[in-house]
């Protein structure tokens, strides 16, 4: 941008709920007047996040700013001056609110980055995760040298797999399914928002569960993120998690196992021979997963990797 204004703020919009209106209403009554500069707006987004109990305050503001901006995490620092129009600091001060009424930061800002990709997020998706980026790489490796494979992605939620990988991959055609729609209206618009140059076919979303919207198609990868939590474990998980995430993308039934299962039993019908199945999976399942997957008839190679915790995160199969 320049250190010029920022010039391609979009409007965060999610569902309204109570917290939402709360937010709004403080928003709307009780919200700093828009600052003329960049520090100026910082120092005020500082005062309404530590007010609401925020920890690191600037550092948050910072990040709010920043992300809003699409600008590197330090934009405020080295370009303090910058004059702010009165609609970004209006955004930026809403973003604030919203994190003090204990929304992730993803969605109070609307977006989340992804590789090397800036993703639209809102509740209704899930936001993308770092091990997620390295589920892409895995893909990645196998796709390497490929310029004609047809990857299929499971559970999509914003898009992030099936755009990284049609963006860096190249591969010829990527299929990203969903069961909600919901979660389906938000990765076309990430489809539509970033080029994905020297892809033929693109990004085609449908809808649909498992494998119903790719009755009767092969492909080179199939490739999953899907819902992994166990009902009786979501009590465990962080409230911004619990509370704002959405429960279809987290959780489903069989012990977190339902939709792995699916996806399991049906690939070998969905793969060409030779073609990979990488899932992200629960490590406290990983094995199980693994084991499932040998005895799944058509899949060999069964194998769990780690993320860059050291833990038991991804299951590798390859069709036979
Ligand atoms: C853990 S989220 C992953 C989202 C995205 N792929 C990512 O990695 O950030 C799981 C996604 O699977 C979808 N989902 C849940 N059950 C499904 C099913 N039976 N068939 C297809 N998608 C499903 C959810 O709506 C959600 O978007």
């Amino acid at each position: 941008m320049n250190g010029g204004m920022p010039g391609h703020v979009r409007d965060v919009t999610v569902p309204r709920t109570d917290t939402h209106a709360r937010v709004a209403m403080a928003h709307d009554t009780g919200m700093p007047r828009p600052a003329g500069t960049l520090a100026d707006l910082v120092r005020s987004l500082t005062d309404v996040l530590a007010a609401g109990g925020i920890d690191e305050p600037r550092r948050e503001a910072s990040d709010i700013v920043a992300a809003l901006g699409y600008q590197p995490r330090f934009w405020s620092q080295v370009a303090p001056h910058t004059a702010v129009e009165d609609a970004f600091a209006r955004q930026a001060h809403q973003a604030a609110f919203r994190r003090t009424a204990g929304e992730p930061f993803a969605y109070a800002v609307g977006r989340a980055a992804f590789r090397h990709l800036t993703l639209r997020v809102d509740s209704r998706v899930l936001i993308p995760r770092q091990e997620t980026e390295q589920l892409v790489e895995l893909v990645l490796e196998y796709l390497a040298g490929r310029n004609d494979a047809e990857v299929l992605d499971i559970g999509t939620g914003s898009g992030a797999i099936a755009i990284a990988v049609a963006t860096e991959g190249r591969p010829r055609r990527v299929v990203a399914t969903d069961v909600s729609a919901d979660a389906l209206a938000v990765a076309r618009e990430n489809v539509r928002s970033v080029s994905v140059r020297g892809l033929a076919a693109g990004v085609e979303l449908r809808a649909g569960a498992v494998y119903a919207p790719v009755e009767g198609e092969v492909f080179d990868v199939i490739v999953s993120n899907p819902p992994y939590i166990a009902y009786q474990e979501l009590a465990d998980l962080p409230s911004s998690v619990r509370d704002w995430e959405p429960s279809a993308a987290l959780s489903c039934g069989d012990g977190g196992l339902e939709v792995t299962r699916a996806i399991l039993a049906g690939a070998p019908a969905h793969l060409r021979s030779g073609g990979l199945l990488a899932l992200e999976v629960d490590e406290r399942r990983a094995r199980d997963v693994a084991e499932l997957a040998a005895a799944t008839a058509g899949l060999s190679n069964a194998r769990v990797l780690l993320d860059l915790a050291g833990r038991e995160r991804f299951m590798l199969a390859t069709c036979a």
